[in-house]
């Protein structure tokens, strides 16, 4: 439904002004709560070109949407995605270009992102220590990553974040170090909810742990400010007192935030989803390559979309198949 030319407004009038874009199903790590060992990534020619990509992106920028992240699987091993990182943030109108990487190979690549307009950066780090680092994502190297937050403070990078998707047992005891390690940084630090999306080999109703035992255990050892940070997105954000770190808890299972609800993603096959929680989908890539020339079918395709996104999602740990039979490297986090 188009109320304002220009403008993406859904039957509940939320106004869609944020796009996450899976540039990659590939990933250099193997995180156990995101894919399995021998993971079968998609053959090329089902992956949208960079090209494809950037023509998404332009035809929901000319649509009102000004902030894009860019995500995957891991956006760095997608061979020149600087060039897109930069003709997205050169495009009138994105105010936002952010992307979310494990940073494996930031150290290499952190002043080319930072040239090319990207403003901010999240970071996946699940551990702190070496072995279970490596256990977690079943190849990664801390070192690295812990070089690649490094490179990314020195290029200038603001608002650094961490993602941490604890789990119990694994690594729920590294709560405060990852919070201390944050605070030291100076950067911010999201605990993500593990979701029920793709099939791993770890019971989940064993591993959950809930955002809000997580802050029980914070508010013990520091104070918390509550902060007015709102993304529209489902996380709340806690200022630690006399210090520059911004926790966030991101709940996917809460529907505290879908009534404002900002977003929508589209996976590095063209699939444009209305909500992380539902299957349903639209396919892109045939407009596309139908169509090489035109935008037009393209665009009207993403304006119909809109009556599409659901209210709110569907997610429950305590279900024995996972809500959604989809990876998060094909969706994008
Ligand atoms: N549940 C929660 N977070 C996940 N991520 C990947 N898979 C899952 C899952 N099943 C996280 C990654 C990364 C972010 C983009 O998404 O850890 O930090
Ligand atoms: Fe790669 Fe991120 Fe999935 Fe880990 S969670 S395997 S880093 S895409």
């Amino acid at each position: 439904m188009l109320t304002n030319q220009n403008t993406l407004i859904d039957a509940f009038g939320r106004q869609v002004d944020y796009i996450r874009l899976s540039i990659t199903d590939r990933c250099d790590f193997r995180c156990t709560y995101c894919m399995s060992e021998d993971v079968e990534f998609l053959p090329r020619d089902e992956v949208l070109t960079l090209e494809e990509c950037y023509r998404i992106t332009k035809a929901f920028v000319s649509l009102g949407v000004s902030k894009v992240r860019i995500t995957g699987g891991e956006p760095l091993v997608r061979k020149n995605a600087i060039w897109l990182f930069k003709k997205i943030g050169e495009l009138p109108g994105v105010r936002e270009l952010v992307t979310t990487t494990n940073g494996s190979q930031l150290e290499h690549h952190a002043q080319a992102i930072k040239d090319s307009g990207v403003q901010r950066i999240n970071i996946s780090l699940d551990s702190l220590n070496p072995e279970r680092f490596r256990r977690i994502t079943r190849v990664g190297n801390l070192d690295k990553v812990l070089r690649g937050i490094s490179a990314a403070k020195k290029v200038g990078f603001k608002n650094i974040k961490l993602n941490t998707v604890l789990m119990r047992g694994i690594n729920d005891d590294e709560t405060l170090d990852l919070v201390q390690f944050a605070i030291r940084e100076e950067i911010d630090i999201s605990f993500i909810e593990e979701m029920p999306i793709g099939l791993v080999d770890h019971a989940r109703e064993n591993s959950f742990v809930s955002n809000t035992d997580t802050l029980t255990t914070l508010q013990k050892n520091y104070t918390l400010i509550s902060s007015a940070l709102n993304t529209g997105g489902p996380a709340r954000y806690w200022t630690v007192a006399n210090t520059n770190t911004k926790i966030g808890f991101i709940s996917p299972h809460s529907h505290n935030f879908c009534e404002a609800c900002n977003r929508v993603r589209i996976t590095c096959k063209g699939e444009l989803y209305l909500c992380l929680g539902q299957e349903d989908k639209i396919e892109l890539m045939p407009l596309l390559r139908e169509h090489p020339n035109d935008d037009q079918p393209l665009i009207n395709a993403i304006v119909a979309s809109m009556k599409m996104k659901p209210l709110g999602h569907d997610f429950d740990v305590k279900r024995a198949a996972p809500a959604v039979v989809r990876f998060m490297s094909h969706t994008g986090g």
